[in-house]
């Protein structure tokens, strides 16, 4: 299936692990459509690893936990498109899935027509317990061929957490998204370390097949299967604004039923999600700055209607200044033109006379700016 901008939704993992049901998701699908998220995007829920029995059935079809979904998945799927949402699961292309559950090797057609049957739109496809022998890029392609043989249209999300130079394969599988990271942990070093390994896979991002960074940490606070130490809602608004600026998919992977006030806020930050799905997936630049340490990170994007999008995202404990010259943009002094940007996040305007720009960053906080080029005064 295309998709030509990054897919958004929700995902189970991150605060349920295993403890997933067919309440929870039918509450999921509730709180997900009372707080107004498809009205940002936010139209895909997915369920993740744990959902099946430890074995197959007769005819080596998969099957859902009865004790989890006592009426079977095709009414899980059938209630959630009736919110208007899509319904998404989780495979994997080894024997078992990262869990210990039945993966889809050599059973990818079969379980390709399962997921068409019951109403499946999107699935995760792991990379657990895959055989040595065979190639990544074979296992994908096959997974990707089965689904688009399914009969049904099914979004195809790659998890080989970037192994195997996933990087260079991974478009001729036909997925529209794939995981170019390790897993995220509920803490801000791993929200660093993420963003610090992304850097150089940019290149790679693009229209129809995006980086996924893996699911969001925002408004977890420590809480639930990846929930470790937590963040403050300054680190979950810098981290928002990255994976947004950054062009990954955007998969909430909070309680969506007890959202914080905070949280939603951050979540449904129009402005930033708009940059995320610019329709031209341009890829954003590094901004190297003038004295700018490695935690101090500044990234650019063209936007199709001709403004930049400027991200500069304070890594640090410490309260810092970013500052870099707009001849880095592309629009040195002898253009005739300069910056008109304000911060989405505060709507502070930043000065557009000089050629340089410096702003002041608390720590851990960041600023994102929708430039407008105008005229120098
Ligand atoms: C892997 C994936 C995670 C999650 C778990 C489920 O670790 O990277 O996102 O799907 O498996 O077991």
């Amino acid at each position: 299936m295309f998709k030509s901008t990054p897919p958004m939704g929700w995902n189970s993992w991150n605060t349920f692990g295993s403890d997933i049901s067919e309440d929870l998701i039918r509450e999921t699908a509730d709180s997900m459509v009372a707080a107004g998220l498809p009205d940002y995007g936010y139209e895909y829920l997915v369920i993740d690893d744990c959902w099946s029995l430890r074995e197959r059935d007769s005819q080596g079809r998969l099957t859902a936990d009865p004790a989890k979904f006592p009426h079977g998945m095709k009414a899980v799927a059938d209630y959630v498109h009736s919110k208007g949402l899509k319904f998404g699961m989780y495979s994997c292309a080894g024997n078992l899935t990262c869990a210990g559950y039945p993966g889809s090797f050599e059973h990818e057609f079969t379980d390709a027509a399962t997921f068409a049957e019951w109403g499946v739109d999107f699935l995760k496809y792991d990379y657990c317990y895959h055989s040595p022998l065979i190639p990544g890029e074979y296992l994908y392609r096959r997974m990707g061929l089965a689904l688009e043989n399914c009969g049904r249209d099914i979004l195809f999300s790659a998890c080989s957490w970037g192994a195997d130079e996933t990087h260079k394969w991974i478009k001729t599988s036909g997925a529209s998204m794939w995981r170019s990271t390790g897993d995220i942990f509920d803490t801000w070093e791993s929200i660093k370390d993420l963003t610090r390994q992304q850097s150089a896979l940019l290149p790679y991002n693009g229209v129809g097949c995006f980086n996924d960074m893996d699911m969001l940490v925002v408004g977890m606070y420590g809480k639930g299967n990846v929930g470790l130490k937590g963040c403050s809602d300054i680190q979950y608004r810098t981290h928002f604004s990255i994976w947004a600026f950054l062009g990954s998919p955007l998969m909430i992977g909070c309680d969506v039923r007890s959202m914080t006030a905070e949280t939603k806020k951050t979540l449904t930050c129009r402005e930033l999600i708009a940059i995320n799905q610019d329709p031209g997936c341009r890829q954003p630049y590094r901004i190297q700055g003038i004295w700018a340490n490695n935690d101090m990170v500044m990234y650019a994007k063209n936007l199709s209607n001709g403004d930049i999008a400027i991200g500069l995202f304070n890594m640090n404990a410490e309260k810092t200044v970013a500052r870099f010259n707009l001849d880095e943009l592309g629009l040195p002094h002898s253009t005739g033109k300069t910056l008109s940007m304000t911060d989405i996040w505060t709507g502070e305007r930043a000065g557009t006379a000089n050629a340089t720009v410096s702003w002041e960053l608390a720590p851990y906080d960041c600023a994102v700016f929708r430039a407008r080029v105008v005229d120098q005064p």
